[in-house]
C-alpha cells in the first residue's frame, strides 16, 4: 500500500516538473528565426505521456512524425536538446520526444534528415539576398544526399524565356544540378556527395524582389552501400512499378517549363519487369491537355515531334531545342510494332510518332531512364509551355518485352 502511494507521489512530481518545464518560455534563437508556431504542442501532449503500454504506438527509438509534418527521430528528450533539435511531441510510447532538426540561413547541417527551411518558417519569407546552409557529411561513407522538396514555392521564371532570374535554388559542391525556381512541392533530387570528407555541399536560395516564398527541404544522407542509393547520374530516382514523373515547376495551369535543364530521371527496374510504358498525365484543368508541352506555342494545338534531325521548313519535325529522351520509344498501339524507334520527343502532344494524336509510348531499353534537356530560349517560337508530366507503368517480362 505504502509502495503504491509512493509511486503515485512520484508520478505527480514528474507531472509537476513537466508542467514547469512546459511553461518556461523558450526564448531561443530558434524562436527568433522560425517564430514559435511550430511549437504548438500536439493535443493531449501531456496526457499521452501516461498512455498505457498497450496503446497502439511503436515503442522506443525510431522515426516519428511531428504534428507539423516533419519526419523526426524518436530520442530521449535531453538528447534532443543537446543535439540542438526541436522536441515536437512525445513518441515511442513515452520513450522520448519526436526530435526534429531545422536549419535556415547560415546554418550547418550535422544531423541526418535535417530540414532546410525559409526564415520565419512556417510563415512565408519575403526577404531578398542569399540564404544558404552547408551540409556536412555525417560520415566519410556518405555518397549521396537526397533532397525532398516537402514545400517549395519561390518566385517563378520570367514569362518570355522561362529563366530563373528572380529566385533560384542553387546546389554547389556536389554533382551538377539544374537551377530551379517556381513551385516544385513533392519533387526530389539526389546529389552525388563525392568520396570521403570532400567539400561540403551548399544549398542556397537566392531571392530578389518581393514574393511570398516558402520552402522546407528535407536533407537525407545516404550511405555508399545503402539500398536506397540512386544509380549513378540520376538526379531523380523512382522505385515503384508505376508512378509519375514530371519536370520541375510543372503545373498544367500556370507552370512554366524551366529553361537550361539537363538531367536524368531514373526508374529502378523492378524484378520480373522488362519494359515500360508512358502516358501523358490526365489534365483535368484544360480542355486540351497541356501535360506534355515542350516546344511550340501551346496555346494552339501542337503536334508531336520526334528525333534529333530536321527542324528546317517545310519539314519541321525534329527536336533540337527542348526535348525529352527515352531510349528507343515506339507507340504501344501498333501491332506489329513499327520497325524503327525514336529517342527524342518534343512538341505539344505525347507520342512516339509525329502527329496530333497522343499515344501510349513504350520502351524496353534498360535501365529505364529519361533525359530532359531545355535550352535557354523560349520566345518567340515557344510560348506558354508547361513541361511534362508522365505516368509510367513497368511491363512484365511475359508481355512481349
Ligand atoms: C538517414 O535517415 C534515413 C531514413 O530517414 C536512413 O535510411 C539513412 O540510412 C540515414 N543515414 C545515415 C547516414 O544514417
Ligand atoms: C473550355 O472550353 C469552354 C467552352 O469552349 C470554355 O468556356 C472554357 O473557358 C474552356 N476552359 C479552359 C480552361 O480553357
Amino acid at each position: 500500500m505504502l509502495h503504491l502511494q509512493l509511486t503515485l507521489l512520484s508520478c505527480l512530481l514528474v507531472l509537476a516538473t513537466c508542467k514547469i518545464q512546459k511553461q518556461t518560455p523558450t526564448n531561443s534563437w530558434r524562436d527568433m528565426l522560425f517564430g514559435s508556431k511550430w511549437l504548438t504542442p500536439a493535443p493531449r501532449w501531456r496526457e499521452s505521456k501516461f498512455l498505457p503500454i498497450f496503446a497502439l504506438v511503436p515503442i522506443g527509438p525510431g522515426s516519428c512524425s511531428a504534428p507539423s509534418g516533419e519526419q523526426g527521430n524518436c530520442i530521449p528528450s535531453k538528447d534532443c536538446v543537446l543535439r540542438n533539435g526541436i522536441p515536437a511531441g512525445p513518441c515511442g510510447g513515452g520513450y522520448g520526444v519526436c526530435c526534429i532538426f531545422l536549419q535556415t540561413c547560415g546554418g550547418v547541417i550535422r544531423e541526418n534528415s535535417t530540414y532546410f527551411v525559409n526564415p520565419n518558417h512556417p510563415d512565408v519569407y519575403d526577404g531578398t539576398g542569399s540564404c544558404q546552409v552547408t551540409v556536412q557529411k555525417l560520415h566519410p561513407d556518405i555518397c549521396q544526399l537526397r533532397l525532398d522538396l516537402d514545400m517549395f514555392s519561390i518566385a517563378p521564371p520570367e514569362a518570355a524565356n522561362h529563366l530563373c532570374n528572380q529566385d533560384q535554388l542553387l546546389i554547389s559542391g556536389g554533382s551538377p544540378t539544374p537551377t530551379i525556381c517556381g513551385s516544385s512541392t513533392g519533387d526530389h533530387m539526389y546529389i552525388d556527395a563525392g568520396l570521403g570528407q570532400s567539400n561540403p555541399i551548399v544549398l542556397s536560395v537566392i531571392t530578389s524582389a518581393s514574393f511570398p516564398r516558402l520552402w522546407r527541404i528535407r536533407v537525407t544522407q545516404i550511405h555508399c552501400g545503402s539500398i536506397s542509393r540512386a544509380d549513378q547520374g540520376c538526379l531523380q530516382y523512382y522505385t515503384a512499378i508505376s508512378g509519375r514523373v514530371r519536370s520541375f515547376n510543372y503545373n498544367s495551369v500556370g507552370g512554366r517549363q524551366l529553361s537550361n535543364q539537363d538531367y536524368s530521371i531514373c526508374i529502378r527496374n523492378e524484378r520480373n519487369f522488362c519494359g515500360i510504358q508512358y502516358n501523358a498525365c490526365p489534365d483535368l484543368e484544360n480542355n486540351r491537355s497541356r501535360s506534355f508541352t515542350l516546344t511550340g506555342n501551346s496555346n494552339n494545338p501542337v503536334a508531336t515531334m520526334v528525333g534529333g534531325g530536321g527542324g528546317m521548313p517545310p519539314n519541321l519535325n525534329g527536336c533540337t531545342s527542348d526535348w525529352l529522351l527515352i531510349g528507343c520509344i515506339r507507340s504501344a498501339d501498333r501491332i506489329p510494332p513499327l520497325p524503327g524507334c525514336e529517342d527524342r520527343v518534343c512538341g505539344g502532344t505525347f507520342s512516339a510518332e509525329a502527329g496530333m494524336l497522343a499515344k501510349t509510348v513504350q520502351s524496353s531499353v534498360r535501365p529505364f531512364r529519361l533525359y530532359f534537356h531545355t535550352d535557354g530560349v523560349e520566345a518567340p517560337n515557344d510560348i506558354d509551355n508547361r513541361g511534362f508530366c508522365l505516368d509510367y507503368v513497368q511491363q512484365p517480362c511475359t508481355n512481349g518485352f
